[in-house]
């Protein structure tokens, strides 16, 4: 009889493994700049770390953990996740006394047992990050701003969703109405929602059930039941993620599969993996270091599943993305073309992909250029609008040209944001 692999466990081939090594080098360094360390876990734990942790209601708890007797009969688990051993190193070597804050980063393989699927696996991988020791909203935002930067320099377009699940003062009360609003609607409810509606009402939001999901539109959302702190709290990392131009949404009825979080909840999804398409998640977890025996230390993290991520990556790779310019600078003449060098570097400097050509080649020949290089967006400087501090953007998929106003001083990203912006406003009047 011929073995094979575990059902949901993969081999990972040279071509996908060198894959593999771009997202680890790229999240290495992503992670370096924010000041993470790694730390590197062991795979089994005790049973007992992750019920306590995860929580015994929760889907992984439940039925998806690999448990087995040691040989003295006591309970050993494959570790479905990460954070719970972060904690239990954290507290176990007391690195709370060594630093107010720790930032520490972790790759390796997780174990679930779900039904195998596209994007979904029995062993996966995840590169995850925490840091222990700060519950202000600043945080938040970093964490968040982090991963926006590693998805940027990894060329890969996603959306992130963000909501705040308050704390323990005012998610009670949430818990409450929502069981309430559950009974009220009982009878459209499935089995699994009859069950959770007394073990843990917040997992009905989850519940994939099409029936479910159009009662749960009209159920309460958490947002209206933030107490004064974490309204605030929420409220100033929006601010700090506007102000560095991170693109989110809100999504108040975003909750996650692990009972651990608290107030900040994100999850960020791609296009092009099918239902699969989670490719992070994560969120402020205050009281799990206390709850696991450590000291009342806030925390807030993050995983991504590395498998998912690989094959955007691997799709991305065929269609060439990789190698098309995020924008295409068209110089006419030498002083544009002087502009243009300044311009092409700054952008290069943060993580764009920028092509240049010499301002002695004319427009059609540049722009023939840029679509053969798949360019979406080309600045056309010309030495006219030059003088006036203005450019032409050219959207090659809209087919559109919209001036702009250049301004030399723009930091990369904001650059960047403009010219995409300018797609989603009305064309100004021709003057
Ligand atoms: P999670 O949402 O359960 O969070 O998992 C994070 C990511 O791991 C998911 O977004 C997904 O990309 C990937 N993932 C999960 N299950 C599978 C699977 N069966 N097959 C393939 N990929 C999978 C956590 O694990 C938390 N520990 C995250 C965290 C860290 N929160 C705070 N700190």
């Amino acid at each position: 009889m011929k073995i094979t692999a575990v059902r949901g466990f993969r081999d990972i081939l040279p071509e996908e493994s060198a894959v593999w090594h771009r997202l680890d080098t790229q999240a290495r360094a992503s992670l370096a700049a924010y000041g993470f360390s790694e730390i590197i876990l062991p795979i089994l734990e005790k049973t007992q770390l992750f019920s306590r942790a995860i929580g015994e209601t929760t889907d992984i708890v439940e039925k998806e953990m690999y448990t087995f007797p040691d040989r003295d009969e006591s309970s050993l688990t494959l570790r479905p996740e990460g954070t719970a051993s972060v904690i239990r190193a954290y507290i176990e070597h007391s690195l709370a006394h060594q630093e107010p804050v720790s930032k520490l980063f972790y790759i390796g393989p997780m174990f679930r047992r779900e039904r195998p699927q596209k994007g979904r696996y029995r062993q996966f991988h995840q590169i995850g990050a925490e840091i222990l020791g700060r519950d202000d909203p600043l945080i938040d935002a970093e964490l968040l701003l982090m991963l926006q930067d590693l998805f940027t320099a990894l060329r890969l377009e996603v959306a992130i969703e963000v909501n705040s699940l308050g704390d323990a003062v005012c998610r009670p009360l949430y818990r409450e109405s929502l069981r309430a609003f559950g009974e009220s609607r009982l009878a459209e409810l499935c089995e699994n929602c009859h069950a959770r509606l007394h073990r843990n009402p917040l997992r009905l939001l989850d519940c994939k059930e099409p029936g479910c999901r159009q009662v749960t539109a009209d159920a309460p959302v958490l947002t209206a039941f933030l107490c004064g702190p974490c309204r605030d709290h929420f409220a100033q990392v929006q601010a700090y993620l506007r102000q560095e131009n991170v693109a989110f949404t809100l999504n108040p009825r975003l909750v996650r599969g692990l009972d651990y979080y608290c107030r900040t909840a994100f999850e960020v999804f791609a296009q092009g993996l099918g239902s699969q398409n989670s490719v992070c998640g994560g969120g402020r977890y205050d009281g799990l270091v206390a709850e696991l025996g450590g000291p009342a230390v806030p925390g807030i993290g993050f995983a991504i599943g590395v498998e998912r991520l690989v094959m955007l990556l691997q799709a991305a790779q065929e269609h060439n993305l990789l190698a098309t310019p995020d924008l295409f600078i068209v110089p006419l003449g030498q002083a544009a073309e002087s502009q243009a060098f300044s311009i092409a570097h700054r952008l290069r400097q943060g993580g764009y992909r920028v092509e240049l050509e010499s301002g002695n080649r004319g427009l059609k020949a540049q722009m023939r250029r840029a679509d053969k290089l798949g360019a979406r967006y080309v600045l056309i400087l010309g030495e006219t609008e030059l003088a006036a501090g203005k450019g032409t953007v050219r959207d090659m998929q809209a087919k559109q040209d919209r001036p702009t106003a250049i301004d030399l001083a723009l930091p990369a990203q904001v650059m960047i944001d403009a010219i995409r912006n300018l797609n989603s406003q009305p064309l100004a009047e021709k003057d």
